[in-house]
């Protein structure tokens, strides 16, 4: 399945309100989404295959969600059924089943799931050998007196719960495993023999996983409903950046991290570079921005601009935020521009641009 960039854009732009500001000498695209309840958002999820093939896995997660909502279920339940779609998909490289593995080859999933009504939350970090953590996540939950397990607690804990043990590292996600290992360092033994060979030329497989391998992705979704009622919830989840030190812990399973839900107030998450997250609380502060009168837009802007002030150069790494409010507004704003993300209300699903703080130069 193709889905055409632009047609998803145009039909967003026709919901919207757009204007242009000018942040510092960087011009954005401000866009005033009309509320609407209920409504989901989500990372957009973007795969693209070696053969070209591409989708968004984020309307699919968002389809799911919504269809839930409409049919009365709980919050939680839709946006975890909406990502399950993604955990369960071995194309997605960033999420769940195919999630590229840490440097030992290993895949280790984080996630958390927040439940605006009762205001509660779980969490699951460095999870190994299942591929559905927000579903052990909503267990930690609903069934310890906890919110984080993590590791080989958390593999026990979701054992114990009926969960099958399974290797998540597929086929694509060893070989790209593997070409990092002999890529990445020209001081160890990994990679070609020293000994003088005629080079073939590269194929298009290779080129592909040469492009991942220097992107080194951070993927992961997360994923925001709101009901009719005005009940919020939200779950991300994710394998975490490619190729990390075992035992790595991004922004994704932390509360006030990678996901915050307040029922008075809304609901945020974040995509990207977990480090810089953590550090600043990204969406608890996107949350509590929300709660002191900003937009879902200049809540994320602003907890944007608090990351980028520690770098007074330009930062070389991407971070997004989502936010929904108790309203219905909602936006997606990253540190730089070219990202995405997901959208699915009563309009129908739609891929609309974030809201950007810097302009990628262009490629020469
Ligand atoms: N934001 C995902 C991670 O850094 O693990």
């Amino acid at each position: 399945m193709t889905i055409s960039r632009r047609t998803f854009i145009k039909a967003s732009a026709l919901a919207t309100v757009g204007a242009r500001i000018s942040e510092g000498r960087t011009p954005v695209t401000i866009r005033q989404p009309v509320a609407q309840r209920p409504v989901v958002i989500s990372s957009s999820n973007h795969v693209r295959l070696e053969d070209g093939t591409d989708y968004y896995n984020g309307i699919r997660a968002t389809k799911k969600a919504f269809q839930l909502l409409l049919e009365g279920k709980d919050t939680l339940d839709a946006v975890i059924a909406g990502v399950n779609i993604v955990e369960d998909d071995p194309n997605d490289i960033s999420v769940g089943y195919g999630g590229l593995p840490n440097e030992q080859g290993e895949v280790e999933l984080d996630c958390s799931v927040m439940h605006g009504p009762t205001g509660r939350a779980g969490a699951v970090a460095a999870l190994k050998y299942v591929k559905n953590p927000s579903r052990v996540a909503k267990l930690v939950m609903e069934h310890t007196d906890h919110v984080m397990l993590v590791g080989e607690g958390a593999l026990r804990f979701a054992l114990a719960y009926g969960f099958q043990k399974q290797n998540l590292l597929t086929e694509r996600s060893r070989k790209i495993w593997l070409a990092w290992l002999e890529q990445h360092s020209d001081r160890d033994d990994w990679g070609p023999s020293q000994v003088p060979i005629i080079p073939e030329p590269e194929s298009a497989e290779q080129r592909w996983i040469r492009q991942i391998i220097a992107e080194r992705p951070t993927g992961t979704i997360n994923c925001l409903a709101l009901n009719e009622k005005g009940d919020l919830s939200g779950v991300t989840t994710t394998s975490g950046l490619a190729f990390k030190l075992p035992g790595r812990v991004g922004d994704s399973p932390l509360i006030g991290a990678g996901l915050y839900v307040d029922n008075q107030i809304g609901a945020a998450g974040s995509t990207g570079r977990g480090e810089e997250v953590i550090r600043t609380c990204g969406a608890h502060t996107v949350v509590e921005n929300m709660r002191h009168g900003m937009s879902p837009l200049e809540a994320c802007l602003d907890a944007l601009k608090r990351i980028v002030h520690f770098y007074p150069g330009r930062p070389d790494f991407q971070v997004k935020f989502y936010a929904i409010n108790k309203r219905g507004e909602y936006a997606g704003a990253s540190i730089w521009s070219g990202a995405e993300f997901a959208v699915t209300d009563a309009r129908g699903s739609r891929i609309e641009p974030c809201v950007y703080l810097y302009e990628r130069p262009k490629k020469k």
